[in-house]
């Protein structure tokens, strides 16, 4: 008897257990895909500008590019060569955020200044794997992004998540 009612209670722990990680999980989902586009705030590129000099966005599009050359995804920055260029690199936070960071950081082992914004995401291995090798700087709250859902409307507001900016630059 003791038996069958715990074993009850077992089961409708792990239903409740399920239900409860699918709805994390939904969040999580919703979240990647409702938003994936973080535009930089100008003021803080700004500031960013005045002391590295960027000479290339390399991921943008004709609407949010902040500096007059930049790859779009037609152009795919990703397959692009990066020399010569002083870059900016606020990269799609989707799946292939990690790409990108790897990408950044080969840059820079050929001499390419590349600096980074992105979301501090320590638990993960590009963070470990690149961004450590780099100068990070945490930025104390958090960022005010703008970009468009993915219904096409143009959101403001602060991120659901911390920001860093990482530094790629093999002469320091
Ligand atoms: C987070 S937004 C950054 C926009 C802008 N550069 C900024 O700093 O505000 C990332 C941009 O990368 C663009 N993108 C996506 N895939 C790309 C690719 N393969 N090559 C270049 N740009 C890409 C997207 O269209 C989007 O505009």
């Amino acid at each position: 008897m003791v038996i069958t009612i715990k074993m009850e209670q077992k089961v409708k722990e792990e239903k409740y257990y399920n239900k409860d990680l699918k709805q994390r999980h939904s969040k999580i989902c919703f979240q990647k895909s409702g938003q994936y586009c973080w535009e930089t705030p100008q003021e803080f590129f700004d500031e960013l500008n005045k002391e590295f000099g960027f000479t290339i966005d390399v991921c943008a599009n004709e609407e949010n590019h902040k500096c007059d050359i930049y790859f779009s995804e037609k152009d795919d920055g990703l397959s692009k060569d990066w020399k010569n260029n002083v870059c900016w690199m606020n990269p799609p936070y989707g799946t292939k955020i990690s790409k990108w960071v790897k990408k950044a950081y080969e840059e820079s082992q050929r001499g390419v200044l590349v600096v980074c914004l992105l979301p501090s995401r320590t638990d993960t291995r590009w963070w470990w794997d690149y961004c450590m090798k780099g100068e990070i700087r945490f930025i104390k709250g958090r960022l005010k992004f703008k970009g468009r859902n993915t219904k096409g409307v143009m959101v403001n507001g602060p991120a659901t998540f911390p920001s860093a900016i990482v530094v790629f630059n093999k002469t320091k």
